[in-house]
């Protein structure tokens, strides 16, 4: 391989996971204000395995070819979280210098983190990456514990005290949501296959139950559908007085609901995307220094179809990353 040269883990069409192919590219350049980071690892989130399949939530799949590619994804490259090292400076970046670790998450939909080498601008978005979590840890740390601190805090505003069901919980999302629950103080109970309930426990479940059988009666003050299987229909038994539906994987029916009439009686149904914001990014990696870490599979860049069929089960343990 010569130095303006790349492997990149690729999909030039909409598919399963054997569309994820290895290709040598060209290396990119850091233009003004970016930086160019010698990636060392990149997740494989549930989300990039959507977008590869573009396998969305019923309505959604119009929105999302405008958004990656009417018929073929627009950026061959796949991946938005990463960890790596800074390896040059584009014109009028201040701040950083080569050799810094970092780790981060590319902006809106502009995916690319999934090859030796990516951009970024030099914003809030690419962070240091602290000595105690591994590139790997880091690679997967942010989509998980942004999207749960996003629709816990922010949109649910959980309290300490609260009793919080969470729909979903040994993936990526849903163990973070356990860990951040539990770290505020709620009442966590935990539904994923028995398989996973010792896995729940270990990031703070109190109690556990598996989604193949009734669920607990509750009453719940927050129930946090992560796995998009609790509609309001669903739900409204389990929620208290003042009880809040917070709906991660919401298909464009609940999505919509959820906007045009969030209050249903004294209940409250949320529903939106997951803020990537510099200060969620901050608020997220100091998690980190009050005890978070993300529960990783590492897997070589050569099992990027293997990573990716792993992400598209809808029963991924944690989180899942590739390592170059
Ligand atoms: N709104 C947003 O901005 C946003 C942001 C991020 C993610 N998401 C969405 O959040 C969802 C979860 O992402 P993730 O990365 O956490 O997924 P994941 O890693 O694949 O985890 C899926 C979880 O769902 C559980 N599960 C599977 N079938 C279930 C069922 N029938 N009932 C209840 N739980 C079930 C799994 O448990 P077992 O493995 O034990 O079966 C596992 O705990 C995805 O749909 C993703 O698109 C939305």
């Amino acid at each position: 391989m010569s130095s303006e040269t790349m492997r990149a883990a690729t999909a030039r069409r909409y598919g399963g996971p054997e569309v994820m192919a290895i290709e040598t590219l060209p290396r990119p350049v850091a233009g003004p204000g970016q930086l160019l980071i010698r990636t060392a690892a990149f997740g494989v989130t549930r989300g990039d395995a959507r977008i590869r399949g573009l396998d969305v939530p019923r309505g959604m799949g119009g929105l999302m070819r405008l958004i990656f590619g009417l018929t073929r994804p627009r950026r061959p490259i796949q991946g938005r979280e990463f960890a790596g090292v800074v390896a040059a400076l584009g014109d009028g970046v201040t701040g950083w210098t080569v050799g810094d670790a970092v780790m981060g998450i590319t902006p809106g939909m502009r995916l690319s983190a999934g090859a030796e080498y990516c951009t970024m601008p030099a914003d809030g978005r690419l962070t240091r990456r602290p000595d105690t979590l591994t590139p790997e840890e880091a690679a997967g740390y942010f989509f998980g514990l942004l999207t749960a601190a996003d629709f816990l805090l922010d949109q649910a505003k959980l309290q300490p005290d609260e009793r919080v069901l969470i729909n979903g919980a040994s993936g990526a999302v849903g163990i973070a949501a356990v860990w951040l629950a539990k770290h505020l103080g709620a009442q966590v109970t935990a539904v994923c296959s028995p398989a996973n309930h010792d896995f729940a426990r270990r990031f703070g479940a109190d109690l556990t139950a598996d989604y193949a059988r009734p669920l607990p009666a509750g009453p719940f003050d927050v129930v946090l559908d992560v796995a998009g299987t609790l509609p309001y229909s669903r739900a409204k038994p389990l929620l208290a007085d003042g009880g809040r539906l917070a709906l991660i994987t919401a298909d464009l029916k609940g999505q919509l609901g959820a906007n045009l009439r969030p209050r249903r009686g004294t209940h409250q149904l949320l529903a939106g995307v997951t803020k990537e914001t510099p200060a969620a990014l901050t608020r997220a990696l100091a998690f980190h220094a009050q005890g978070y870490r993300p529960p990783i599979t590492a897997l070589p860049l050569t099992d990027i179809q293997q990573a990716h069929l792993h992400a598209s089960t809808g029963h991924k343990h944690g989180n899942v990353v590739v390592t170059l």
